[in-house]
């Protein structure tokens, strides 16, 4: 038997229809339905419950004049029971059609029911936007799993994953697993090991991506590689990182940057299409990496609002306000952002953005509220020329009524905290409109960045990562000027996928390893089996991996990927439901091998 929402729905007594594929045009059929009791209402005589499965909610009515034993039974039924209900699906009466129901304008005249389990009464209500500790979300996913909001995310991740599968089969994509049980992969976060029973001391690594066995895929002639891989990442968790996450992992042979980028906006073209019924705009916008770090102060720049940061160095050097001026002759800079409309700053919304810059290290925050082209009212006010206040509002193209925050300190200091205020901001004036989706990719990323802490150099992605052909003479002599062929998707200001093109010659992975100053041991002992691929004929390779959890989280405008991931951890990495990660038996760390310290 088939049903329009199920599909085949079985050949069974338990129902004959999902809930909520019922209608008026349904009206005298006999029908049978299972599923929860979302309430109950008795109404002195009549007992009404509304019905849930997967599909929504469906009203049975159990009358003692049409069957006085499934009403006496009704009476016993609580919330969360299970129950299948045969009965006549009947018209409901003009004044109690519920229009915000799916099937409001009927309900289930019951002739029999029968209680297929009984319920304890749930910790929480199985309902949308209930407002709970997420603990106890967490620890009972199953019931919140029930809930219409979550139930409703899962399958449109399904739906998510079923477009992607579909748009890469058509173009030429396969799909291959990639082991779980490897060898470390670099992507720069500590591994989850696990122990080998069978070779003592010795320990498999989780993957963190399949980086290697994809871009081997490509010397072993698969020429277009794709999977919903699982990756394992030991990293400081936060709302949109989990210790293990899903990518929708790409690799490509015989292609340019663009070629790649120009697959992706095509996939995601058709995601938005099949799953929001929405049509976006290829190609996407594209921005440098060094534009994104001037203009936004971040690499992943959040572009669903304006409020670029301005440079007001060579202004603020001659003025006499001793902050700027200071900061100014130290090689630093003053950098500023503009809240259209927003006016002068009470003494504690100032104190409060001065506390948030501090976070990010500035020392202070100082701000002007502009009241005509050369005049602002501010407590610093008083240090400019009504020339100085001209030339600001002429760089920041400033009008009555805007407020200009700055910021004096080193460039990365004025970047990375006027980066984060712009955010502040735009929570605080409420300048992100719900619905909107902003993606940039950004390119011409460095290859490489100087690591202080370890006095190294670090890569900027990946160690395989392809120099750009234009700055690659520049590795021997200036290799922080080096660029790379690296494309990374950012929307609305989540980083969601990155990649690039990769090395696929052993002479320049080497020599990059060398800059990274892995010894021929590391080299021989991580890579030997790449390394020694590349010499058997490797093509040209270029790929890129996507963060399915933060991709879903975005396109179903969630907050946290907790809510795109059936059974998530939580920040401390922890499965509440479970009960992982766990202490295990003595006899299994013998066989092991290993010893509690
Ligand atoms: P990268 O490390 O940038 O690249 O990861 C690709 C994408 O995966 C998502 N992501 C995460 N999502 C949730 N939790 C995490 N802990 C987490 N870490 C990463 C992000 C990110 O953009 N092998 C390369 C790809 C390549 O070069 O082809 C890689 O893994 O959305
Ligand atoms: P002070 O001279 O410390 O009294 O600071 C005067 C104003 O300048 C206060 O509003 C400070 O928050 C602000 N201020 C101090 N240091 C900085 C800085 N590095 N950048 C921007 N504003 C600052």
């Amino acid at each position: 038997m088939v049903d329009k929402r199920f599909g085949y729905i079985g050949k069974n007594d338990y129902r004959t229809s999902a809930n909520a594929a019922l209608s008026k045009e349904d009206k005298g059929k006999e029908v049978t339905l299972a599923g929860w009791v979302q309430t109950r209402r008795d109404h002195g005589g009549l007992i009404f419950i509304d019905l849930r499965d997967r599909s929504g909610l469906c009203q049975v009515v159990f009358n003692p004049q049409v069957d006085k034993d499934a009403h006496a039974i009704a009476e016993h039924i609580r919330p969360e029971y299970v129950v299948s209900v045969k009965g006549t699906v009947d018209l409901r009466p003009d004044e109690a059609v519920n229009r915000n129901l799916e099937t409001g304008e009927i309900e289930i005249t019951a002739g029999s029911v029968e209680i297929l389990n009984k319920a304890k009464t749930p910790p929480f209500e199985i309902e949308d936007g209930i407002n709970v500790d997420e603990s106890i979300r967490l620890k009972y996913r199953y019931l919140d799993l029930r809930r219409p909001e979550m139930s409703a995310l899962i399958r449109f991740r399904h739906l998510v994953l079923k477009s992607v599968h579909k748009f890469l089969d058509e173009n030429g994509f396969i799909e291959v697993e990639t082991p779980y049980l490897t060898k470390s992969t670099p992507e720069g976060a500590r591994d989850f090991l696990v122990p080998s029973r069978i070779h003592s001391g010795h320990f498999y690594a989780l993957p963190q991506s399949p980086q290697l066995f994809k871009q081997i895929l490509m010397v072993s002639g698969i020429e277009r590689y794709y999977q919903i891989a699982r990756c394992f990442r030991d990293e400081d968790l936060r709302s949109d990182r989990q210790p293990e996450h899903t990518q929708i992992d790409m690799e490509m042979s015989f292609i340019k940057r663009d070629d790649m980028m120009d697959v992706i906006e095509r996939m995601l073209e058709r995601v938005f299409k099949e799953t929001l019924d929405r049509q976006i705009k290829i190609p996407l916008p594209r921005m440098t990496y060094a534009d994104a770090m001037d203009l936004y102060g971040t690499d992943r720049p959040d572009l669903r609002f304006d409020m670029k940061i301005a440079d007001i160095s060579d202004i603020a050097g001659g003025c006499s306000f001793k902050v700027f001026k200071g900061a100014v002759e130290n090689k630093g800079a003053v950098k500023g952002i503009k809240v259209e409309g927003g006016g002068e700053l009470s003494r504690k919304d100032a104190d409060e953005l001065v506390e948030f810059v501090k976070g990010y290290a500035a020392k202070g925050l100082a701000w002007l509220a502009i009241e005509s082209r050369d005049t602002a009212a501010s407590p610093i006010a008083k240090f400019f020329t009504e020339q100085e206040i001209g030339k600001i509002t002429e760089r920041m193209q400033a009008k009555k009524g805007d407020l200009l925050l700055f910021v004096a300190d080193n460039e990365t200091v004025c970047l990375e905290s006027l980066g984060n205020l712009r955010l502040e901001m735009a929570k605080r004036y409420d300048l992100i409109k719900k619905g909107v989706y902003a993606p940039v990719w950004i390119l011409d990323f460095p290859l490489l960045e100087w690591d202080e802490e370890e006095k190294r150099m670090k890569s900027v992605h990946h160690p395989f990562t392809m120099p750009s052909k234009k700055t690659l003479p520049l590795l021997d002599t200036e290799p922080l000027k080096v660029l790379s062929e690296v494309y990374d998707l950012v929307l609305n200001g989540t980083e969601v996928g990155g990649g690039g093109l990769r090395i696929h010659e052993r002479d320049l992975q080497e020599k990059v390893f060398k800059i990274l100053n892995l010894s021929d041991e590391e080299i021989h002992e991580k890579f030997a089996f790449l390394l020694e691929a590349f010499e058997y004929g490797a093509p040209p390779h270029g790929g890129i991996a996507f963060g399915l959890d933060r991709l879903v989280m975005l396109l179903a405008g969630r907050d946290t990927i907790r809510d795109t991931i059936a059974f998530p951890k939580t920040q401390s990495a922890t499965d509440l439901m479970a009960g992982a990660p766990d202490t295990v038996t003595d006899a299994q760390l013998r066989e092991l091998n290993i010893k509690i310290r």
